[in-house]
Order: C-alpha cells, then sequence, then structure tokens
C-alpha cells in the first residue's frame, strides 16, 4: 500500500517548479494528482508527464484569487470522485514590479503583492476548509519559506541582480501563523493545516550566488524540488494525523 492510496490531492500552483514535482509525487504515492493552475496548458503538460509515468492525474484551471472559481472547482471534484483528502499551496502570483529592491518598492505594489499571494493563500485555505469540516476531515499545506522565519541573508545576493524580495518577507512569515490559526479554528474539525518551508530551490541561479548559498548548508546546498517532496508526502499522509499547526523546514542546515 503506498502512502497516499485513494487520496484526491489538488495541488494549487501545480504547474511550477515545486508544484509540478509535487503532483508527480502525490501521484507516485498512489493519490490522484489535481494540477490547479492559472496557466492551464502548463497544467495539461505536467499531467502528460504524470501520466506517462502511470500514474493518475488531471488538470483543471484555477485563480487563487477568484473565491467563485475555487468554489466551481470544489464542487466539480466533489461531484466527480465523492471526495477531496487535501489541498497544497503552492502557487506564486505576483505583480510585473515583483522583485525590487526595498528603496524602489511602492506602496501599491507592496500591497498588491502580499493582497496576490497571501490573500490567495487565505482564500484557498478558508474554501477548502469549510468543504473538509462538512466533509468530516481533510488535509491542508501551505508554502512558506525559510524566510518567514530567518531574517534575510543579503549579502549572499551581492553582485547579482536577484534579491529577497520585502513583500517575500511579509508574506511568508503571515502564511506561517496563517497556518497557526487555521489549525487552531479547525482542530476539533479533522482539519489539520500546516506549513512547510524549503529553503531556496535551483534553478539557473548564478555560481557564485549558489557558492555563497551552499556555504550555509550541510551535505547537498541548495536543493532541487524532489527533495522536498518527500516532507510534503507525509504532511499529506496518514503517518501525519497528528501533525497540525506546524512548519516543517527542509534546507539542509541553511537556516541554522
Ligand atoms: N522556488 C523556490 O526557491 C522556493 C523556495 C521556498 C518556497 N517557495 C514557495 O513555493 C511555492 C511555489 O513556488 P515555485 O517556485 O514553484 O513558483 P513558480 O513561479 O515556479 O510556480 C508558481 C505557479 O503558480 C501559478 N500561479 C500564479 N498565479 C496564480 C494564481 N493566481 N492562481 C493559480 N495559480 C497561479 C503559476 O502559473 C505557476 O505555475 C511558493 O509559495 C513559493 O514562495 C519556493
Amino acid at each position: 500500500m503506498s502512502l497516499l492510496d485513494g487520496k484526491v490531492v489538488v495541488i494549487s500552483g501545480g504547474a511550477g517548479l515545486l508544484g509540478r514535482r509535487f503532483s508527480l509525487a502525490v501521484a507516485q504515492a498512489g493519490g490522484l494528482a489535481v494540477v490547479a493552475d492559472r496557466d492551464l496548458d502548463a497544467a495539461r503538460a505536467v499531467v502528460g508527464t504524470i501520466q506517462a509515468d502511470g500514474g493518475q492525474a488531471e488538470a483543471a484551471p484555477s485563480d487563487i484569487t477568484d473565491g467563485d472559481a475555487l468554489d466551481g472547482l470544489i464542487a466539480d471534484l466533489h461531484e466527480r470522485h465523492g471526495r477531496i483528502d487535501a489541498v497544497v499551496n503552492s502557487a506564486y502570483p505576483r505583480n510585473a514590479n515583483y522583485g525590487r529592491k526595498l528603496e524602489e518598492v511602492t506602496y501599491a505594489d507592496f500591497c498588491a503583492n502580499t493582497g496576490l499571494h497571501l490573500g490567495g493563500y487565505f482564500l484557498v485555505a478558508q474554501r477548502f476548509a469549510l468543504y473538509f469540516r462538512d466533509q468530516g476531515g481533510g488535509a491542508i499545506v501551505n508554502l512558506a519559506s525559510i524566510y518567514g522565519t530567518l531574517a534575510p541573508r543579503f549579502d549572499i545576493y551581492a553582485g547579482t541582480s536577484m534579491t529577497m524580495p520585502v513583500e517575500y518577507a511579509a508574506i511568508k512569515s503571515a502564511v506561517i501563523q496563517l497556518t497557526r490559526y487555521f489549525a487552531q479554528y479547525f482542530k476539533a474539525d479533522g482539519v489539520r493545516v500546516n506549513a512547510l518551508s524549503p529553503g531556496g530551490i535551483l534553478d539557473c541561479q548564478p555560481q557564485a550566488f549558489l557558492d555563497r548559498y551552499d556555504a550555509h548548508c550541510g551535505g547537498k546546498g541548495m536543493l532541487e524540488a524532489e527533495d522536498v517532496a518527500g516532507a510534503l508526502l507525509f504532511l499529506l499522509s496518514d503517518d501525519a494525523r497528528y501533525v497540525t499547526g506546524q512548519n516543517l523546514i527542509v534546507d539542509d542546515g541553511f537556516s541554522l
């Protein structure tokens, strides 16, 4: 018996760097991966890869900032599958100005980016938690980050065009506390809510940055998406049936 046999798991942002690896991992663990993403073509491509690997998956259009669309997705899945077991909040919405240095971030951009990301994660968690309460249980995993708890290490970005956006610190720390709020609110209803905080994920970053980043780590340095998938499967599985309100950090020791 596999870890997620027969479970219906929605991966929001399922076509992204982490989301597509999470979707594959869910299917390889015996679950049905619902690859929900604003980019439907990319979601369909992920589904094709999973099906070629022998797994079960389906694509769904999704916008985490649209409550009616989320309700429609939940209703459609319930009608076709009779239940939904879990949702993973792994979308990464941002506006065109996201990623600027602190001096250049306007009030409008700060509000827009926190609204899209934190607001969207709230909406997904709210809509699914209410469904899970009616169903008698379910699991929510919110993607946070090491930068939700750790002060930024600005020195590792020196000489690159990259930074650790100020909105990101606000969003990810709030996602961790939102996780605790939801876990406490729904703990009598069988709804488990946890955060998963990966370190940085390899994605063609400059070598000088990687060298400085890796110096803070243990055996591997910056991780690949697949290095985080096992922790997600655990949080989604019945092995974690008594784990709720926690923030699981997977970063090869970077934040120590
Ligand atoms: N990549 C990293 O290094 C890293 C590290 C730690 C935490 N995280 C977190 O993991 C999560 C996923 O990150 P990623 O690197 O896979 O991001 P990504 O940009 O690669 O993918 C995000 C996905 O979200 C989708 N999306 C964007 N806006 C959406 C919306 N409004 N509704 C639905 N889908 C939408 C995009 O189409 C994309 O497929 C984020 O919460 C991110 O903060 C990432």
